[in-house]
């Protein structure tokens, strides 16, 4: 790719083309578990953070009411960062001059003025709205003035809280970088190969820390397949993307045999998530906000079909390998990602340990440099989803700069094609694979204690 395209579709910030089109989205900016004094025992005094999103610094907090604010971070006095601030119930306090903001971005005070100074009438810090959902706040980021879309009714925001968990992380490279591993149907076989496999009873009934351990739908030779043993077995699969209203949905064939084909369905949605399974019956949403250029929080959200997550032993699981409050990773290039060689001979194929295999996409993303160089590159036919997708970012950009609707946001009209989307993983009759998997997906809403029927299940 030109590398004038490159910068086209990498850089976010204030201004850019690319930062236009992410601004019409609800980006993720804080975990409510950042917020709980349990896990940052400063947030029962003082719940304020400062956020960077889309190259902004900004602050966010909470007031007496429980109302939160997502307010520009430099002070509209002088300048001097409200995320000092005194936290005083009602609004926020820069310490500087003793100016006061509320949740709204109102200036209720400016204390260093003569008495009965109008001042305040005529400050406005610039606010953002900001709504809950699955366990992240999100902030809309949009032109001032404009209204921002509805919020999409996707599985991972249908789902009672009882059925979902929230965690993010920190990667050290662009936005896109970081989305273009997840929608990548052909890097499971390798970068995550296991070497041998686990019983699948060991899994038991926590997948979720055991990510391509578990088994695929159906079965081969009347036994179930851990999703790894497909994916290391059969790794040159035939991948295909489809528009959907959203944006791509992908389909990666594996022909296990003449009479059974293995099928793994996970879903784009524009402009930075994907939903892939992690199970029959619990999926992964994760969002890639960028915090600017050449960083980014990957957000997830584990969705259950089946019964309520246990949040406490999923959260206790990734804080592991996570430092608060920051959601840093312990292993990264400072420590090369924790890279065996013995394990690479023995374990698994790249050597970053078993057990928490986020690093060993980290180490794909962060190793190519915080913004790959996209003119140096050797597409393939795996890569056509990664092509699909920049196609599909390019022609947002071309639509928003001519004044128009990028993908997937919705209108009143459009919000109910914002729901689902389905995933699915498992062994189908090589024939008639495409309605198998419709219908496994169906069976899984079906028996899902909240789930609604999408609006395109085609
Ligand atoms: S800079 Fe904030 S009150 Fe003066
Ligand atoms: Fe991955």
């Amino acid at each position: 790719m030109r590398a004038e395209q490159a910068e086209l579709i990498t850089r976010i910030g204030p201004g850019t083309p690319c930062g236009a089109v992410l601004r019409r989205y609800w980006q993720p900016v804080a975990l409510l578990d950042e917020f709980d004094p349990r896990l940052d025992p400063s947030m029962a005094r003082r719940p304020v953070k400062a956020v960077r999103v889309l190259a902004q610094d900004l602050v966010l907090f909470r007031d007496a009411r429980g109302d939160w604010g997502l307010l520009d971070r430099a002070c509209p006095h002088r300048g001097a960062d409200l995320s000092f601030g005194r936290h005083e119930g009602d609004g926020l306090r820069c310490p500087f001059h003793g100016w006061k903001f509320d949740v709204a971005g109102r200036c209720l005070e400016t204390p260093a003025e003569p008495a009965g100074s109008p001042l305040c009438n005529s400050v406005r810090q610039r606010s953002y709205p900001v709504i809950e959902r699955s366990g992240i706040v999100f902030a809309w980021l949009g032109e001032p003035g404009s209204t921002p879309p509805p919020f999409p009714e996707f599985d991972c925001f249908a789902a009672p809280s009882s059925h979902t968990f929230a965690f993010k992380g920190l990667w050290n490279c662009n936005w896109l970088q970081a989305f273009e591993v997840g929608i990548d149907p052909a890097h499971p076989s390798f970068l995550h190969r296991f070497l041998q496999d686990e019983p699948l009873e060991a899994i038991g009934d926590n997948p979720a820390g055991k990510q391509f351990r578990s088994a695929s739908a159906g079965a081969f030779g009347g036994e179930r397949w851990p999703m790894t043993r497909i994916m290391r077995e059969f790794h040159s699969p035939e991948i295909s993307c489809e528009s959907r209203p959203w944006g791509l949905q992908l389909t990666a064939l594996r022909r296990m045999t003449a009479e059974l084909t293995h099928v793994r369905i996970t879903q784009a949605i524009f402009p930075h998530t994907f939903v892939i399974p992690l199970s029959e019956t619990l999926t992964i949403t994760q969002m890639h906000l960028p915090v600017d250029d050449t960083h980014t929080y990957w957000y997830s959200v584990f969705t259950s079909f089946a019964g309520p997550v246990d949040k406490e032993a999923m959260r206790e699981q990734r804080l592991r390998f996570t430092e608060l409050p920051d959601y840093l990773p312990k292993s990264g290039r400072h420590n090369r990602w924790g890279f065996n060689p013995d394990e690479q001979l023995t374990r698994t194929f790249l050597g970053m340990g078993e057990d928490d295999i986020n690093v060993h996409d980290q180490w794909a993303i962060e190793s190519m440099g915080a913004i790959q160089d996209r003119t140096r590159e050797h597409l393939g036919m795996s890569d056509r989803v990664i092509i699909a997708n920049r196609r599909l970012l390019l022609k947002a950009i071309e639509t928003v700069q001519a004044g128009g609707t990028p993908p997937g946001v919705a209108d009143a009209a459009q919000a109910h094609a914002m729901r689902g989307p389905d995933t699915v993983d498992g062994i189908a009759p090589a024939q008639t694979w495409a309605d198998w998997w419709q219908e496994r997906a169906r069976a899984k809403r079906t028996g899902a204690p909240w789930a609604a029927e999408p609006a395109s299940a085609k």
